[in-house]
């Protein structure tokens, strides 16, 4: 059936694009937060660069960029590239997010760990990330809902995920309104399951928080 192919395809785009975006995005915040704490101005300028670029410019045309240029070998599946893409936008955005959830974490903290004997990264591990993730996690679940959503553009690189699908059974059907409707709805569940789970976990966390 075309449109559970396509959802299948919507779904693993995202998943993958999620994973590989909280990894850049994790990576790049610590560097960012790392390099302007030791004073190291090449990495942050290296780090800011990525994001303003990735940040400035139109998901659609870097996945067209990436597409033509990079991949442009037979033998790439254009489901992959779609997820790294994917990965490597969502990945600049969950940067910033963690850098600022990592900012809002107490400075007395840092010291806290570092007087324990702790090094950078473990303080970090152990103790700043652990309470930055609880802040972040409204702002990260957006992050995710909108690339779910902005995997509808991955048409253009000819991957047929759910859009692609509807626009697919519309054009056999001579009535395009009613696939792209069903597809909208799909959509619509995704999100309004993922953002149930959420705040399902978000209360859990903030269970901790009450004494
Ligand atoms: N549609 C916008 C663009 O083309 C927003 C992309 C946002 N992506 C994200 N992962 N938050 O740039």
């Amino acid at each position: 059936m075309a449109y559970l192919d396509g959802l299948k395809v919507t779904l693993l785009i995202s998943f993958m694009a999620i994973l590989l975006g909280i990894a850049i995005g994790v990576v790049v915040a610590i560097l960012k937060v790392a390099s302007s704490n030791y004073k190291i101005k090449w990495l942050t300028r290296i780090c800011n660069i990525y994001i303003n670029i990735i940040r400035g410019t139109p998901l659609m045309v870097q996945l067209l960029i990436i597409y033509n240029l990079i991949f442009n070998s037979r033998n790439t599946n254009e489901l992959v590239i779609g997820a790294v893409c994917f990965g490597i936008n969502s990945g600049a955005y969950v940067a910033e997010i963690i850098r600022a959830g990592i900012e809002s974490i107490d400075k007395g903290q840092m010291e806290a760990g570092r007087s324990l004997g702790f090094n950078y990264i473990k303080t970090m591990r152990l103790i700043i990330l652990p309470q930055a993730v609880k802040n972040i996690l409204p702002a990260l679940g957006n992050e995710f809902i909108v690339l779910i959503k902005e995997t509808s553009v991955a048409g253009v690189i000819a991957v047929t995920d759910l859009t692609k699908a509807a626009q697919y059974v519309g054009s056999r059907t001579w009535d395009i309104l009613p696939p792209l409707i069903i597809a909208a709805l799909c959509y619509l569940v995704i999100v309004m399951g993922l953002s149930r789970l959420l705040s399902v976990f978000e209360r859990r966390l903030s269970k901790g928080d009450r004494h």
